[in-house]
């Protein structure tokens, strides 16, 4: 089995690849099947993967915390589930923000009946609300972890230190979820060295790019019209060309490690300093086996500064808040 990781300073321990579990509601994804999503789930436990990542906001209807219900159910003691409220999908199917102290309150009940459990192991608000002070939605928290219905909270979308200090000052913090990966790393400035000095780990989002660093997007892709990232700019113009410029001069690297691209990819990420885990999203059993294979991959001192060359080379990607 993978070496496992602490969560915050709790008793709970995670593997450094956690499964993702947005693709597999197929609101931005295409090609995207029950079947598949449910054995996608089963692929990543017999991976070795016990950590899974899903939110409310996740299906239109909360889908993405059933399947994990009815495909996870018989093994609920053997994962560990964070899930997410404060954000929802309002009469026109757009992301609203809703979190005050009730709203935490009732997502939470709601939660735990679509995951069919009696706590959730680690419970974040998905975003703050410009409209509630952070400290009121903190105390929403602090009850739930007070009543035993969760065992750990974390935050996402921070975006500065005074954000987390208010937050924590109320209800300790054991987790954070901001994006990163090797092209989008503004955390590294502030938010990883409070997150080190607190005792809060690092669970990123977007370690692959939305899938482009696992390379399988062609120059000449021709998008479906229904695949949400077409929308971002790194996947548009001169962006997307030395992106691809990058990759190219990822490949060897990959090969010569014995590795596959988003193996190299991951395994460089779980491998950055206070980050405890990469959140993989995967929509398909072989995406998340070869993902997952990245938690015992070696990457060489060599390998690693020639990562860091090309990464220099390629220069940061700008990023653009999202929230998903
Ligand atoms: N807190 C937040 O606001 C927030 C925001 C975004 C995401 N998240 C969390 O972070 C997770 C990761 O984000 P994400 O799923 O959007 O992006 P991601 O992990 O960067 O990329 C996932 C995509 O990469 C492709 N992929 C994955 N493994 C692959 C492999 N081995 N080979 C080839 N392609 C592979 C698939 O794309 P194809 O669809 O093309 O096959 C998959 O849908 C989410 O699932 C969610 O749990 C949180």
């Amino acid at each position: 089995m993978p070496p496992t990781r602490q969560l915050g300073n709790t008793d709970i321990h995670v593997t450094p690849v956690a499964m993702g579990c947005w693709p597999i509601t197929g609101i931005t994804s295409i090609d995207v099947n029950e079947a598949d999503s449910l054995a996608t789930l089963q692929a990543a436990v017999d991976a070795g993967i016990n950590f899974f990542d899903t939110a409310y906001i996740y299906g239109y209807d909360g889908e993405s915390e059933r399947m994990i219900a009815r495909a996870l159910g018989p093994q609920r003691d053997r994962i560990v589930i964070a899930t997410k409220c404060g954000l929802h999908w309002d009469e026109n199917k757009t992301q609203a923000r809703d979190a005050r102290p009730e709203t935490i309150q009732r997502e939470c009940e709601e939660s735990l009946r679509r995951l069919n459990t009696d706590r959730i192991d680690l419970y974040y608000l998905h975003a703050p609300d410009p409209n509630v002070p952070l400290a009121e939605s903190a105390g929403a928290f602090r009850e739930l972890l007070d009543a035993g219905k969760i065992r750990s909270v974390g935050v996402s979308n921070l975006s500065t230190t005074a954000q987390f200090e208010e937050f924590h000052g109320v209800c300790p913090i054991t987790a954070s979820q901001p994006h990163y990966n090797m092209l989008q790393r503004e955390i590294e400035a502030d938010q990883v060295p409070w997150c080190v000095e607190h005792d809060v780990s690092l669970c990123v989002y977007w370690p692959l790019m939305k899938g482009f660093l696992a390379g399988k997007l062609p120059r000449d892709h021709v998008w479906d019209p229904k695949d949400g990232r077409q929308k971002y700019p790194v996947f548009q113009g001169e962006q997307w060309d030395r992106t691809h410029d990058f990759l190219d001069k990822l490949r060897p690297l990959a090969e010569e490690s014995g590795l596959t691209l988003p193996q190299l990819v991951i395994a460089w990420t779980i491998r950055r300093p206070g980050i405890t885990a990469a959140l993989c999203g995967a929509k398909r059993p072989d995406q998340i086996r070869d993902t997952a294979a990245a938690m015992t991959a070696d990457l060489s001192p060599d390998t690693l500064s020639a990562i860091d060359q090309a990464i220099q080379e390629r220069g940061e990607v700008a990023s653009r808040p999202a929230v998903k």
